[in-house]
């Protein structure tokens, strides 16, 4: 009950200090094949020497060599960095932050997906200063002086928005994942190309584009005060993904959708960074962290019931949210919230979402609940859930209620 009431208390805290930091504002290139472009970025902006940080899928299956060939065709400096895990450890990026000294880079282009984005984030921050181990930035908020190396970020998933959040989380030396504030983070382009996301397994196009839908979604029930611009980002980040998934669904080759996905992703990024997410990230994170569920997958399983149990208090959003769909005029503020969340359901069924999550154990809960209740300390939600609410809400999510 006590933490109950601090949670509460201090729930206004996060969506202040985030106001706080300044975001990156990054200029963007949008198409099918368009990573051949960053040559002509770099060599507009002055790089002479670029570190191209890739994971090891990704460079196995070559996507770096039209990035490496464009900049080298600008007689760019192009040194290849291709170790990155799916689960970055720090030792893994210390030695990215090496490779950045030594080969001099004045510029770091991120080719890959969440972990690939978030562990340059801390590598552009330590390369800055990298006399300093990089477990130096590994806390709630990364201090750079001044600001980052600059980043050039090419996502090859259409579903975190990371290649513009200013979070990154990585895992410290403890082996324990974290999430780090990277404060001065400097992405200066953003290219959005489709050719990448073209050949993804149909889960993977699936989760990450619920999971960007969930951080548009969540920003607007986040009780932050965005502004309109920012609003009306997050709008789009959902109407963009009922709008194209159920395209791709039907045909995966589809250009056009794959990179009207990308953009809802990143407009889900800019949510995350100016509304931050909320419940449903609490649940997915320690639903999906107990029993090793996708992120995206976790996110489909939680979104119903977490939502639902914030219709009241969040009728407005989710009305205008359902007329800026199309769904409904929104004069009906409950007509229109029900029909909004009834698409929803209507969706998560096409995507082929089990009405139950059979991974969760009953016996887990006292530990889920703290798990949630910890993590929910990170967001700004309209409605602090007590321990019993959230116990309820995993039952529902468990039996498909
Ligand atoms: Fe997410």
């Amino acid at each position: 009950m006590a933490f109950y009431l601090l949670r509460k208390t201090i729930k206004d805290l996060p969506g202040v200090v985030i106001k706080a930091v300044t975001l990156p504002e990054p200029e963007m290139t949008e198409g099918f094949g368009s990573r051949e472009k960053v040559g002509e970025i770099c060599a507009a902006a002055g790089y002479k020497s670029v570190l191209l940080v890739t994971d090891t899928t990704l460079y196995g299956l070559g996507f770096y060599k039209k990035v490496a060939d464009s900049l080298e065709a600008q007689g760019i400096k192009c040194t290849v960095f291709s170790d990155i895990a799916s689960e970055p450890t720090v030792d893994i990026i210390e030695a990215g932050k090496e490779a950045a000294a030594g080969c001099g880079a004045d510029c770091i282009v991120a080719l890959g997906g969440g972990s690939v984005m978030d562990s340059c984030k801390i590598i552009a921050a330590a390369a800055r200063e990298p006399h300093h181990h990089v477990q130096h930035y590994l806390h709630k908020f990364a201090i750079v002086k001044g600001k980052t190396l600059p980043l050039i970020t090419i996502p090859s998933t259409a579903g975190t928005g990371a290649e513009c959040t200013v979070g990154a989380v990585v895992k410290n030396a403890e082996g324990v994942k974290s999430s780090t504030v990277v404060v001065g983070l400097d992405v200066v382009h953003v290219i959005l190309d489709s050719e990448l996301t073209v050949g993804a397994p149909r889960s993977v196009t699936v989760w990450c584009a619920i999971d960007a839908l969930s951080h548009g979604l969540e920003g607007l029930l986040a009780d932050v005060k965005p502004n309109e611009e920012d609003i009306k980002k997050s709008r789009e980040c959902v109407k963009l993904v009922f709008e194209n998934l159920p395209v791709l669904l039907d045909d995966p080759h589809n250009i056009e959708a794959r990179q009207k996905m990308f953009l809802a992703a990143n407009y889900g990024g800019n949510a995350i960074n100016t509304q931050l997410a909320g419940y449903v990230h609490a649940f997915a994170h320690s639903v999906g962290a107990l029993y090793h569920i996708p992120h995206g997958k976790a996110i489909a399983h939680c979104m119903i019931p977490v939502v639902e149990e914030q219709k009241e208090i969040c009728r407005k959003q989710l009305a205008e949210l359902s007329a800026y769909c199309g769904f409904a005029d929104g004069a009906d503020e409950q007509a229109a919230s029900d029909t909004f969340i009834s698409k929803l359901k209507e969706l998560l069924a096409q995507c082929g979402l089990e009405d139950r999550c059979e991974a969760i154990k009953e016996e887990d809960y006292k530990q889920l609940v703290q798990m949630i209740d910890a993590d929910s300390i990170n967001y700004s939600p309209s409605k602090t859930f007590s321990d019993g609410e959230i116990r309820r809400l995993l039952d529902m999510i468990r039996k498909g209620e």
